[in-house]
């Protein structure tokens, strides 16, 4: 095989056979295809794209670069979600131990923010103590005795998606719906869940702008999922507004607790009951409502263990920032645009993401919403609240909210949280 012949196929709009793909993707791993092969080939499959049976081949191949977990010896049904990336995506937070609570283990492994959106780990390594890297047998062991863990994805598993998924932040090739759905569904299906329920975001603070984009993407992975045996279904939801009230490590681990307490902001709810309804379903458990399990504590109950089996103390202070700035309305009205991913940016700027992998995050910056679209402000009356450690990054944090708000005099209703349902076909 030869590198050349595989990226020329490609460039030239051509269909990879098994062989190539299989070779490649091995080859790439093993070091013998060199980072600028594999990056022309990633814009191939980026400007030309991939059918079905080629996303499937690929998929199954980056899974075979490492190793297959097996929950089988935990005798009872897994489930486990997975969001493309948002704006104040804090659900899998109250999400993960409310399904523990109906026996079904929940084995969420989980990434680190990049960019604009945040990353789970980030936000939990807010609590002081708590350490995201579990061995396999820790994680197992936690999974049997809590019922859920949200923890870092092992080095082994499919180690050929590490390295392409590098590759593609530096080259500007992370956006191919064959490449986004390949790299999340070999990582779901070699972690070895029974069912997977994806949360595909559509808007401005989304990777997938549009909805078609979105659906494009939802349908291949349900079908990657489906394929591979694992009971895959889909939410489009929406990403043009911060869900909740907070984008920021601790703020929105505060959030996330407010909602285990019974509280919390409503669209956060929703979606937590809503996500949690899908898993248990696809984990055979149709007729149980989640919903009272975060009023009468039993979520709560499973969260507190699920800290305390990582290291951290879940009743300890949350970090405060010690530098704030309020933003406040410009004009009376109702908001009517509350811009996503200019709040994901300025809380990446004010120190909640980071630019290059090996950065450091503040686990206290972010912003804070006191209004979201529909709801009616006077002016001058506080918007937003920007928290940072490093008072310097708020000129820059500004700038990315300058056209961040819309306002209207009519009164506007919120766009829904759940846009629609993709299972498979
Ligand atoms: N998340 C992933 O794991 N992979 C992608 O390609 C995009 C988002």
């Amino acid at each position: 095989m030869d590198a050349i012949e595989v990226i020329s196929r490609k460039r030239d709009g051509g269909r990879l056979s098994d062989a190539q793909i299989d070779w490649v993707i091995r080859a790439y791993t093993d070091g013998v295809v060199a980072e600028e092969q594999m990056s022309a080939l990633a814009m191939a499959i980026l400007l030309n794209g991939m059918d079905r049976g080629e996303i499937a081949r690929w998929t199954a191949a980056m899974i075979a670069s490492g190793e297959r977990m097996d929950f089988s010896s935990l005798g009872k049904p897994t489930a486990d979600k997975h969001s493309t990336g948002g704006v104040g995506d804090k659900i899998t937070l109250p999400l993960a131990p409310l399904v523990a609570v109906f026996d079904v283990a929940v084995p969420q492994l989980s990434g680190r923010g990049l960019g604009h959106t945040g990353g789970t780990l980030d936000k939990l390594e807010a609590i002081p103590g708590w350490r995201a890297d579990l061995s396999n047998d820790e994680l197992l062991a936690q999974l049997r005795d809590v019922g859920a863990v949200v923890c870092a994805a092992g080095s082994g598993l499919a180690p050929a998606d590490k390295k392409l998924y590098a590759l593609r932040d530096a080259t500007g090739t992370v956006e191919a719906i064959p490449l986004i759905a390949s790299s999340i569904m070999s990582k779901k299906i070699a972690e070895g869940t029974g069912a997977l329920v994806l949360d595909v975001k559509v808007g401005s603070g989304a990777f997938m702008k549009t909805h078609d984009r979105a659906e494009e993407l939802a349908r291949t992975m349900v079908a990657l999922g489906t394929d591979a045996g694992v009971n895959t279904v889909a939410l489009l939801t929406g990403m043009d507004t911060p869900l909740g009230l907070t984008a920021g490590n601790a703020l929105e681990v505060r959030e996330a607790v407010e909602v285990l307490a019974g509280g919390g902001p409503p669209d956060v709810v929703e979606l937590t009951v809503t996500l949690a309804r899908e898993m248990l379903a696809a984990a055979g458990k149709p007729d149980v409502d989640p919903a009272p399990a975060l009023q009468d504590g039993r979520a709560m109950d499973v969260w507190r263990r699920m800290i305390a089996a990582q290291g951290g103390d879940p009743g300890a202070p949350l970090p405060v920032a010690g530098h704030t700035h309020t933003v406040t309305a410009e004009q009376d009205g109702f908001v009517s645009r509350l811009d996503a991913m200019a709040v994901g940016v300025a809380a990446w700027r004010l120190g909640a993401g980071r630019a290059r992998k090996e950065d450091d995050v503040q686990a206290v910056a972010g912003v804070e919403l006191h209004a979201k679209p529909g709801d009616h402000v006077t002016r001058g009356a506080p918007l937003l609240t920007l928290h940072t450690a490093t008072p310097e990054r708020f000129e820059r944090a500004l700038e990315a909210l300058e056209d961040a708000v819309g306002y209207s005099q009519e009164s506007i209703t919120p766009g829904p949280v759940v846009l629609g349902k993709i299972v498979a076909d």
